[in-house]
Formats: C-alpha cells, sequence, structure tokens
C-alpha cells in the first residue's frame, strides 16, 4: 500500500479545516487513513458511528483515504496498520506545545513512525469543532466551515434546542 499515514482525531464533528488536511496530504502520501478515536474524554455530540459515517460520506471522493474507528492507544492502532507516519494539522503556535508532546510521545511508543505537521491553511486557523458545536447550538450558521451533511446533521442534533 505504499507510504500510510494515519490522520487521528475526534472529528466530532469533521470540519472544513480537517477535509483540507486530509486533501492536500492525499497529494503526499499513498494512502491515508483518517483514525477517528473511539474512547475519547470529551464528550461528544455524535457517537463513533455517526462521526465515522459522515466523514466517511465526505472523503469518499479521495480514493486513497479510508475511514476507520479506532480504540484505546494510537500508538497500537499505528503500529496494526503498518503506517510510517502520524498526519496532525497545526493551526496556530498554541497548538505547538501539545502537539510536540504528543509527538513525542508517540514516537516512544511506536518507534517507527514519526508525526509529520501539515500547516492548516489560512483561512481555517481559527476552527476547531467544539467552536462549530457551539455556534450550532446557539443558532449561528456554520455553513461557511463545514460541508453541507455536516451542516445538517448539526441542525438537526443541536440546532433545534436553541431560542430565538
Ligand atoms: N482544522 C480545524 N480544526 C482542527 C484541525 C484543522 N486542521 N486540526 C484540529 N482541529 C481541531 C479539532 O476539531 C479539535 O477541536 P475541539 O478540541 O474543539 O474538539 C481540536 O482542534 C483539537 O484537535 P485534536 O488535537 O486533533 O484533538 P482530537 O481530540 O481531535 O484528537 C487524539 C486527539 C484522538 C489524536 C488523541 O487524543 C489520541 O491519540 N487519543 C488516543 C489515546 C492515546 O493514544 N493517548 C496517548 C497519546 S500519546
Amino acid at each position: 500500500m505504499g507510504n500510510i499515514a494515519i490522520y487521528p482525531g475526534t472529528f466530532d464533528p469533521i470540519t472544513n479545516g480537517h477535509t483540507d488536511i486530509v486533501a492536500r496530504a492525499s497529494r503526499v502520501f499513498d494512502h491515508i487513513i483518517v483514525a477517528v478515536a473511539a474512547s475519547t474524554a470529551k464528550n461528544t455530540a455524535f457517537s463513533t458511528d455517526e462521526r465515522v459515517d459522515i466523514a466517511q460520506r465526505i472523503l469518499a471522493e479521495h480514493k486513497n483515504v479510508e475511514v476507520r474507528r479506532f480504540e484505546g492507544l494510537l500508538a497500537h492502532f499505528v503500529r496494526q496498520c503498518g503506517a510510517k507516519a502520524v498526519l496532525r494539522g497545526l493551526r496556530a503556535v498554541s497548538d505547538f506545545e501539545y502537539e510536540f508532546q504528543l509527538a513525542g510521545m508517540n514516537k516512544r511508543l511506536v518507534p517507527e513512525a514519526d508525526t509529520v505537521f501539515m500547516p492548516t491553511s489560512e483561512h481555517y486557523s481559527y476552527i476547531s469543532s467544539s467552536l462549530i458545536r457551539e455556534i450550532a447550538s446557539l443558532g449561528g450558521d456554520v455553513s461557511e466551515f463545514v460541508h453541507p451533511l455536516v451542516n445538517d446533521a448539526l441542525v438537526e442534533r443541536l440546532g433545534k434546542h436553541h431560542k430565538k
């Protein structure tokens, strides 16, 4: 399968910032596995199956991209997939400290793989899934930041609770 990269995250939900990273990385790596974390400390709005399903549908146009769920340690999943790279998007300097820690720890746990950072495109640098959820739950328009399918899912899941 060539050069495999794992792109891990919670993807609650997947945003245009994430898909931008995947699209650009799909031209660099032979195969990308978008790894949706099932066990996360985050209180997610969408179940793991929903997060996987949405990402799969949005990313279907990329023939060398696959979406899978993973449980437990990322390092175990990386090794199980035979990947040599963990792909992470960097949005701002504030991401750096945490990312550096994560990369260092993963390197200890799975020495044969390296973390590769890709800068997020400027116009997506301020997006985060929790901000998107918050705006949607308060009745704001997030259609500029997410795929129409995600927008519909957000309105369905969170939008109806807001009061005008
Ligand atoms: N564009 C837009 N938003 C982006 C982005 C991009 N390119 N990249 C990241 N984000 C957002 C995410 O949506 C997320 O938003 P939120 O915090 O508001 O939900 C935020 O930035 C942080 O993203 P990320 O660092 O990717 O966190 P995550 O929760 O999505 O993923 C895991 C973290 C799953 C990779 C990590 O917790 C993990 O590996 N867990 C498995 C357990 C494990 O192995 N632990 C030991 C690690 S050494």
